[in-house]
């Protein structure tokens, strides 16, 4: 390396890692920060990103600096009540003490695992699990992410079905419209043509049924059973989360859990953004009191200090597994950092009653937006979810973007996407308190009000 190269480049690695040691910088400063943040994303990130974020934010170039309880403040010191919840993860709110005590005590001694010898926070951290997932649910294979929780969900049920028959074809039966992640076998799961058209060919031997419906599985099921197609498992979320805040008819669960164990296929529940509380009981399943054969899990479970996966199965389920520990593994999976999270996260959680707090947050927040739905009925159409995992559908995909940017110009910060516009998500901490819940509601009506106006002018689609 050439030492002119060299020198510039611990240049630039000492200013950042003297900025991370800074909470404060003066306007100057800040201002530097925003213009290397927009030309490092330019030239070394992605520049798709800046154009993604003009179209759907007031300040394209907001940088993001500090964050505790229910808000963050971008580098400038605008406030952002937290109703995006960083998709998911902020269930405990930003930076919960208890998380980063656990993370930053055990950092005090060892951040990342041998691999050889057995680290006991990963011990503690699974048995929590096990005490607190439904049935039988006893071992738990950490990794680091969601989509990497259903890749070893799905060839755990792979290996089941293996057992079972020497020949199995293996199939997978997921829904319509879930969300399963974006790695390959997930991707290859996940019913959204937008995600899937550009990887085709994916993963074989995947179906898909109507969310919802369980008859439309019941039938899906016999149609693979008459043309020889063994199916080694169906997955669902127990609410749907990327869909909208999809909820599912009361039967459902119950339903499809009886048909899996007709047809001998096992029932994988996707808890990655349901988990944790989100919906106002611990997993989202809970709601149905049915057990499934895997649960998947990330997002909210490393109390949104460190990321962090895993999926947990039955002690029948999870043999091959025993019989071979080294035929699905990941090096970070299971790591201190990650296991000390995931004990703080559930400590937090169980102490301050996290699922009742999104319950009652969720159906008081609910109300307001029907109130809102109400005053304002040709721009909102429908109010959806449970606890927590709130959907707002709009008249048009016009009409949502700008009730999305209204709200990132107020300060409330919502997860309008690009592919699902027309409604966006309301997932903010369940530790938001009383004056949030209600400035949220207020900002929402005033941008509301101001976008029916904008409609009725014609300025924007009404549909
Ligand atoms: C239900 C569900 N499963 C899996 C994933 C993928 O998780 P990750 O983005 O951590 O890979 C997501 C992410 O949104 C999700 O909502």
């Amino acid at each position: 390396m050439e030492e002119a190269l060299r020198q510039q480049a611990l240049q630039r690695s000492r200013k950042a890692l003297d900025l991370m040691a800074r909470s404060q910088l003066d306007a100057d400063e800040q201002q530097a920060v925003v213009d290397d943040c927009r030309i490092n994303f330019e030239r070394y990130v992605n520049p798709g990103i800046l154009e993604y974020r003009k179209s759907c934010s007031t300040d394209y170039t907001a940088v993001e600096w500090r964050d505790e309880g229910n808000v963050f403040y971008d580098i400038h010191g605008k406030q952002f009540i937290d109703c995006l919840g960083g998709y998911g993860i902020y269930m405990l709110g930003h930076r919960h003490p208890t998380v980063v005590k656990a993370v930053t005590d055990q950092l005090q001694h060892q951040a990342l695992h041998s691999q050889e010898l057995l680290d006991p926070m990963r011990g503690y951290a699974s048995e929590l699990l096990a005490m607190l997932t439904p049935g039988d649910l006893r071992y738990t294979f950490f990794c680091n992410s969601g989509t990497e929780a259903n890749e070893g969900a799905l060839k755990l049920a792979k290996l089941h079905g293996k057992r079972k028959k020497a020949n199995h074809t293996n199939g997978i039966i997921s829904c319509l419209r879930g969300f399963h992640g974006k790695s390959f076998g997930s991707l290859s799961i996940t019913g959204k043509s937008a995600w899937r058209e550009p990887f085709y060919p994916l993963a074989p031997n995947v179906r898909f049924v109507p969310y919802g419906d369980a008859d439309a599985l019941d039938k899906e099921l016999d149609i693979c059973d008459t043309i020889g197609l063994d199916i080694a498992a169906f997955v669902a979320e127990p609410v749907q989360g990327e869909a909208g805040a999809h909820v599912p008819p009361d039967d459902y669960f119950p339903k499809v859990r009886e048909i899996c164990d007709k047809w001998g296929v096992l029932f994988i529940a996707d808890e990655v953004q349901t988990g944790m509380g989100r919906t106002g009981t611990l997993w989202g399943i809970d709601h149905w009191d049915v057990t499934p054969d895997i649960m998947t899990m990330g997002k909210a479970l490393g109390g949104a200090v460190i990321p962090v996966g895993c999926f947990i199965s039955t002690p029948e389920i999870f043999e091959p597994f025993m019989e071979n520990p080294y035929l699905h593994t990941t090096t970070f999976g299971g790591n201190p950092m990650a296991t000390s999270a995931v004990i703080g996260a559930l400590h937090a959680t169980l102490e301050e009653d996290i699922p009742g707090q999104a319950a009652a947050k969720g159906a008081w927040l609910r109300e307001r937006f029907l109130e809102l739905q109400g005053k304002y009925p040709e721009l909102l159409e429908e109010v959806r979810g449970l606890g927590l995992l709130i959907g707002l559908e709009y008249c048009s995909e016009a009409a949502g973007y700008a009730v999305a940017t209204g709200l990132f110009g107020e300060g409330v910060l919502t997860g309008g996407t690009l592919f699902s516009a027309k409604t966006f998500r309301i997932e903010p901490p369940a530790t938001l308190t009383q004056h949030e819940m209600d400035e949220i509601v207020a900002r929402l009506d005033r941008v509301m009000g101001h976008v029916q106006e904008e409609v009725r002018a014609g300025r924007i689609a009404a549909e």
